[in-house]
């Protein structure tokens, strides 16, 4: 299997087996709920708990799931070319087992100033009350100054989650490399399909898998893939001190959103470039943020670093932001909401209080306005962006 094209392969992880009475099996695994794993009997036992001490993944309790679970991890094993998952019930909870796996009191972490914003409430509540220290920077060239004798990692999230600035994965890899550190990654934007930060360097890539892998606005998942065995193992087992799991019906819903994503993937891209060539001909737009635009300060980067786009972006308008507010509430079928990679299209006033932190903000006064573009007509989404500008102009 592994010799065939990711989409295929993505379409084939998660078959069902045929039941050996009847010859016959439904096409999808079903979602095996479980807590408790019974065994036939205590040799039987005997050999799960031999096998789970070589190191393979045998299931004794339903915390770690079944079958449905297992696909699920071979999924994103495959798209981001790890050879460890480990699933959490959110992408959140995904960064704060990596952070709690990898990171002890005294460590020092550098974190890029473009990453998931709720990354800084990690930092500020769990990381600094355990006694963990951490440094934003805004650019590879300031690590070597800010690398301290107890920086133990380097987290960063490329594109970034508001403006999509572009790094430099493989700089970072060698930077890291160079100072014995861990680079750990945000790759929720790219999700293994279209960007694979493992294969450029990085040692852990993290996944919401709330958004492209599950595509359907309604799930919560988290996964983090790693290459390496000793880093693999301390995020398996404060996985397993944490206590975290994940259902099996949002298992199931993810390998079945999965499915699509190639073909939604596509989708999202195509309607995002018709958007933004759209976009790019407004007055009002003062800059489009998309990485697989051709304007876009890292488009050389995503040209060399990745096979594909997806449907977000950023706009920089001009005017303040809050003449842009009315704006946003005009737009009709453009939800208001944080989150992306469903279906639909969405959009986020971004608070000009959380831009003060983005070093590779230039548009000081100016609204930044996020959107994801999803599977709607792109002439229908363009007719909501023409009606909903002309409500700046009114302000
Ligand atoms: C880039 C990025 N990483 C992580 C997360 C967190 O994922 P979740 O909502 O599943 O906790 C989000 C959510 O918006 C995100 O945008």
């Amino acid at each position: 299997m592994t010799t065939h094209h990711l989409d295929t392969r993505l379409v084939h992880i998660g078959a069902a087996e045929f039941d050996p009475k009847t010859g016959t099996a439904p096409v999808s695994i079903p979602a095996i709920r479980t807590s408790t794993v019974r065994f036939e009997n205590l040799a039987m036992l005997d050999r799960a708990l031999a096998k789970r001490a070589a190191g393979e993944r045998v299931v004794t309790y339903g915390i770690a799931g079944l079958d449905t679970h297992r696909a699920l991890e071979e999924v994103f094993m495959q798209l981001e070319g790890g050879t460890y998952c480990v699933l959490a019930p959110s992408g959140l909870a995904a960064i704060s087992i990596a952070f709690l796996a990898l990171l002890q009191t005294g460590d020092h972490m550098l974190v890029a100033d473009c990453v998931y914003g709720p990354v800084r409430t990690v930092d500020q509540t769990l990381l600094s009350r355990l006694g963990i220290s951490v440094t934003y920077f805004s650019s590879p060239e300031q690590i070597a100054e800010l690398v301290q004798p107890n920086t133990k990692m380097i987290y960063v999230e490329s594109p970034g989650s508001l403006l999509f600035e572009m790094l430099d994965m493989p700089a970072l890899a060698k930077i890291s490399q160079r100072h014995g550190l861990i680079l750990a990654t945000d790759n929720t934007w790219g999700s293994g399909y279209i960007y694979k930060p493992l294969a450029l360097g990085a040692d852990v890539s993290i996944v919401a898998g709330t958004k492209y892998i599950a595509g359907h606005s309604d799930v919560m998942l988290g996964a983090i893939i790693a290459k390496d065995d000793k880093i693999a193992a301390r995020i398996h087992a404060t996985q397993y001190a944490l206590g975290n799991s994940l259902s099996a019906d949002d298992a199931w819903l993810s390998l079945r959103g999965v499915k699509t994503m190639a073909v939604r993937m596509a989708q999202h891209a195509r309607n995002t470039q018709e958007v933004s060539e759209f976009l790019d001909a407004r007055p009002e737009v003062v800059q489009i943020f998309n990485p697989a635009w051709h304007k876009d300060r890292g488009h050389a980067l995503w040209q060399r670093d990745c096979t594909g786009a997806n449907g977000m972006l950023a706009i920089e308008l001009n005017c303040s932001a809050l003449a842009a507010k009315p704006f946003v509430d005009a737009l009709t079928l453009f939800g208001i909401g944080f989150s992306w990679g469903g279906f639909e299209s969405l959009v986020q006033w971004v608070n000009p209080a959380v831009l003060a932190n983005h070093a590779y903000w230039r548009g000081n006064d100016h609204a930044l306005i996020r959107l994801h573009i999803g599977l709607e007509s792109p002439s229908d989404l363009i007719n909501d962006l023409t009606q909903a500008f002309s409500k700046i102009q009114s302000t």
